[in-house]
């Protein structure tokens, strides 16, 4: 493609989240981490708040999504996603997001949306049954616009969002058939851990569950939650032996503990017995300390200058807004509505 001239530097790095809410571990450990680590592999980074798509299933709530907005640029910045390698920009700010949408609207059937394993679930999860909104149903093909509008091609995600970008993948096949070849296939990237259970053991750790450990939480709510999680309920004394297979401690350690040898010793010993419950869960809270911490602390001095964040977003979002019309050129080329592009067009 020709948008990067660069030699060896045609791949596009683009994530995004969705602001409707603080980001947890679960997002950190899925996405963020990986985010951190390709910006420097990467020449051409990006990074979105997806305040469109929050608002499918927000549109009476406009003020907790602009709250959000600078929330989740506040967590990915003191994460450590570094906006000299990656632009941050928001979503609305790109009307040809929106235009691209509208084209892309067309190459997708209803009965597919349907289909969709995440729609689905996420539609469930909302009980929207047939009142689902519209926007919140087509979310899969504006999150390729998301995408494509920027010829990006790497998409770091947690696992839920396989299903959307396989999705995003047959309209990159069906604009290219049916208009010529205009993008490339894009690729997700999932982390080791594509998803984090909750304290309480559900499969998931989600802020509609409350079952996450956020950020910005502080060390005294880090323990109350780590006290919280679910182990072996069958493990009442501490000389008892017991399971480490579906307790959320061990899980969690397995995860975020960088000493793995020390782990499994604990594992070994908790198996034979001898290990309380409290004492695993201490140590736990230790090591989410060690990576919340630095993480809490860069947040709360980046909340007390909001113009620094404001910047940031808008810089990024300029640079950004520039590619998005050379897209747009090609793209309304490729499908015959460029009427004005050339004097001596003939219709
Ligand atoms: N749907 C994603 C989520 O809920 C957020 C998102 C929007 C996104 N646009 C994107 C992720 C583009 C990757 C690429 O997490």
């Amino acid at each position: 493609m020709a948008l990067f001239s660069k030699k060896n530097s045609t791949d596009v790095v683009l994530t995004g989240d969705r602001p409707t809410g603080q980001l947890h571990l679960g997002h950190y450990i899925g996405s963020i981490k990986n985010r951190i680590a390709l910006q420097d592999k990467y020449e051409h980074c990006f990074y979105m708040i997806a305040d469109v798509q929050a608002l499918t299933d927000n549109a009476s709530n406009p003020d907790k999504v602009r709250k959000n907005v600078f929330e989740v640029a506040l967590d990915n910045l003191a994460a450590g996603l570094d906006p000299k390698k990656t632009a941050f920009f928001i979503q609305s700010q790109i009307p040809e997001i929106a235009e691209l949408t509208v084209v892309f609207l067309n190459l997708v059937t209803l009965a597919r949306l349907r289909r969709n394993p995440t729609v689905k679930a996420e539609m469930k999860q909302k009980g929207f049954g047939e009142n689902v909104p519209a926007g919140f149903l087509v979310y899969p093909i504006s999150q390729a616009a998301d995408i494509l509008f920027c010829d990006s091609n790497i998409i770091p995600v947690g696992e839920d969002q396989l299903p959307v970008i396989e999705q995003d993948n047959e309209i990159v096949d069906k604009f290219n058939t049916t208009y010529g070849e205009t993008f490339r296939k894009i690729k997700p990237v999932l982390s080791d851990t594509p998803r984090l259970i909750g304290i309480d053991g559900n499969a998931k750790a989600s802020k509609s569950l409350g079952n996450a450990i956020y950020l910005a939480d502080s060390k005294e709510e880090i323990e109350r939650k780590v006290m919280m999680m679910y182990t072996d309920p069958g493990h009442i004394h501490a000389s008892d032996p017991g399971k480490v297979e579906g307790n959320v401690v061990f899980t969690y350690l397995d995860t975020f503990d960088t000493d793995k040898a020390g782990a499994e010793e604990l594992k070994r010993q908790y198996r034979k017995g001898g290990l309380g419950d409290t004492a695993i869960k201490k140590h736990l809270i230790d090591v989410l300390e060690n990576v919340i911490g630095p993480i809490r602390e860069r947040r709360e001095k980046l909340a007390k200058d909001p113009e620094y964040v404001r910047a940031v977003l808008s810089d990024g979002t300029k640079k950004v807004q520039a590619i998005a019309k050379e897209t747009m050129t090609k793209v309304r080329k490729a499908i015959k509505i460029d009427y004005f592009a050339n004097k001596d067009y003939a219709v």
